[in-house]
């Protein structure tokens, strides 16, 4: 979750890019870095921890006439929140500032380094500015040696960067990480996110993934992969906290929007071919483990449930969850062989707080998964693996709970990997899936406006039943949370084999059952599960990737060989779902009623 600033033009360069990326520093602040370049000066100053280190450093700095310019708020993935590892990363006369992961990175570094090249940081970053300065050494033309140099990288970015050797050039690129460009007459502006640039630009362009180009004299040429492309601006909102919600009405939906791209920083530096990496961890951290036990509270307990699964059947770990508020007081028996898990979103959750308490009085080995460094839950954890969400604002949470269901899947992995439980081929296999997660949560227009549609079927009844098996009961309890605390209608999540054991005596037209119908898991099971409460004239919406004939209302799903795909595709839906339905309701989905974001009391 870093953040990116660009400015080319003859206005002060220091203060526009500190004071954009003082509206980024919520994203990262491990380090902070600009570069500008006036003529033949080049100024480039790096510090780490907060902006305002960055800025006593540049204190008797200030840019004068023409120059291009970019700066960098980082959030440490590859490597440590050192000066070097900061951005702006420069070669030899280059400078470059980067978003996301270069998967490649370090095929690229092997051959740079062969041919001499050495390299001053540990980041992804560093290889964009060497290969640029490789080809722009062999064909002395900067932008076809950018274009070649993207052509190389494979992942997600979003970059900028500025060479010597086109002085009054910024060129850029974006693919799976989000960047814009900002317009005031000859001045043009580049940021990673719309607040940093408001109220100095007036118009705007958003870029589309596998766009690039370049900045000259106040005009851009841009291309993707078929040439030389024609653009549109967008005026850009004067408002700051529309600004923040970069053109979507809600938090909670752009939250659901970005959550694509999120994960894929969740499993930045993490997730290799064929292991699982967690620097947090020292190798030793499992020796002596052999179960596991979680506890959290509300949307973080679902995706402990569902890591209960995995724990058990990838990694072979005993695993057990509690409500961290039952877990307090049952007198629980504990034993030194448990690692004690905890997740919160925001690492202050009381109860999860005195839970982790409790367990390091017993003497367990701790680790917490969590959103915010530094948290409580976090400081008092021996280890802790963050989620990189970034913040989330919506009270209802989305990307926090996908992204700790990833990290707990990475962690079965991980677990299976360290105590060798798990087959280094259902390994591959688990992480070519996990590679593919980014996809299936990205939101296709065509299912939201679905959704928005079908949502007004949905705005009476006497509850609904949100139904699955396995790791799809979690995620019907979470279906069930999400459209509880933003539509205050009843909603339940329940194993669909246990509705025939009471429930179903609720079942008539009025009873709306979301059916989670995954096809790479138990089919048949809950096609005949969800047949029993059609029987008794239950509504039925069904999410499959089968079409399902008893269904009144049916949600065709993508994905349907690998569990965890179907599962973070059908959690899209369910979250769109109970936006919708509160949208039509006209309730507050940003701040239900009666909730709170971080609950730090008991
Ligand atoms: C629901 C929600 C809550 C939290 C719960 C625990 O959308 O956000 O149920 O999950 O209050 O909070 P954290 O994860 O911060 O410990």
């Amino acid at each position: 979750m870093c953040g990116i600033v660009g400015y080319i033009g003859a206005k002060e360069k220091k203060e526009i890019l500190l004071d954009g990326l003082q509206e980024l520093e919520y994203r990262g602040y491990d380090s902070a870095g600009i570069a500008i370049i006036e003529g033949e000066k080049l100024s480039n100053f790096k510090a780490i921890g907060k902006l305002e280190n960055l800025r006593h450093k540049t204190e008797a700095y200030h840019s004068e006439g023409f120059g291009i310019s970019i700066g960098h708020t980082r959030w440490a993935t590859h490597g440590k929140p050192t000066e070097l590892n900061a951005h702006p990363h420069l070669g030899a006369y280059s400078y470059v500032v980067h978003n996301g992961i270069i998967e490649n990175y370090q095929e690229l570094k092997e051959e740079l380094q062969a041919d001499g090249v050495t390299f001053l940081s540990q980041t992804d970053t560093e290889t964009i500015v060497h290969v640029f300065e490789k080809f722009n050494n062999q064909i002395n033309n900067p932008f076809e040696a950018f274009e070649k140099t993207i052509e190389k990288l494979h992942g997600a970015y979003a970059t900028l960067l500025i060479t010597e050797a086109a002085p009054d050039t910024i060129f850029f690129a974006k693919n799976g990480s989000p960047m814009l460009i900002g317009f005031d007459g000859e001045d043009v502006y580049f940021a990673s996110s719309d607040t940093p640039i408001i109220g100095k630009a007036n118009e705007v362009y958003y870029l589309e993934d596998g766009e690039y180009g370049f900045v000259k004299e106040g005009k851009v040429f841009l291309f993707n992969a078929e040439g030389k492309k024609s653009f549109t601006k967008q005026a850009l909102t004067a408002d700051k906290v529309s600004a923040q919600k970069d053109g979507y009405r809600f938090f909670m939906e752009k939250e659901i929007y970005e959550q694509s791209y999120v994960m894929t920083e969740t499993m930045m530096g993490r997730v290799h071919d064929d292991s699982i990496l967690f620097d947090e961890l020292d190798e030793n951290f499992f020796d002596g483990i052999s179960a596991i036990k979680i506890c959290a509270c509300g949307t973080s307990y679902h995706s402990a449930l569902a890591s209960a699964y995995l724990f058990e059947r990838l990694a072979k770990v005993r695993c057990d969850v509690e409500i961290a508020s039952e877990f307090r007081y049952k007198e629980p028996l504990l034993t030194k062989d448990t690692l004690f898990i905890t997740i919160s979103q925001s690492g202050e959750t009381a109860d999860t707080l005195e839970a982790l308490k409790m367990a390091k009085r017993a003497g367990l080995r701790s680790l917490s998964i969590c959103n915010v460094d530094n948290s409580s839950i976090v400081r008092e954890s021996d280890a802790a693996i963050l989620t990189r969400a970034g913040i989330e604002k919506g009270v209802a949470s989305t990307k926090a709970f996908a992204t700790q269901t990833m990290v707990l899947w990475m962690l079965a992995l991980y677990v299976g990997q360290e105590k060798k439980t798990l087959a280094s081929d259902i390994l591959k296999t688990e992480v070519a899936a996990m590679l593919k997660t980014p996809k299936s949560l990205v939101v296709e227009e065509k299912l939201h406006a679905q959704l928005t549609r079908m949502s007004k079927r949905y705005l009476h009844g006497h509850g609904f039943f949100f139904i699955g098996r396995d790791i799809f009961f979690p995620l019907a309890l979470e279906g069930a949370l999400k459209l509880k605390e933003i539509s205050y209608f009843h909603a339940e999540g329940y194993p669909a084999g246990e509705m025939k054991h009471g429930p179903i005596a609720l079942a008539d037209s009025t009873l709306f059952t979301i059916a989670l119908m995954p096809k790479s898991m138990h089919y048949d099971k809950i096609k005949s599960n969800v047949e029993e409460l059609s029987a008794r004239d239950a509504t039925i919406l069904a999410i499959s990737p089968e079409p399902f004939e008893l269904a009144d209302d049916f949600i065709q799903t993508k994905y349907d060989s690998h569990p965890m795909l179907e599962y973070f595709e059908m959690m899209v839906v369910t979250q769109l779902l109970a936006l919708e339905i509160s949208v039509r309701l006209g309730n507050d989905v940003d701040m239900p009623r009666n909730l709170a974001k971080s609950v730090t009391v008991e």
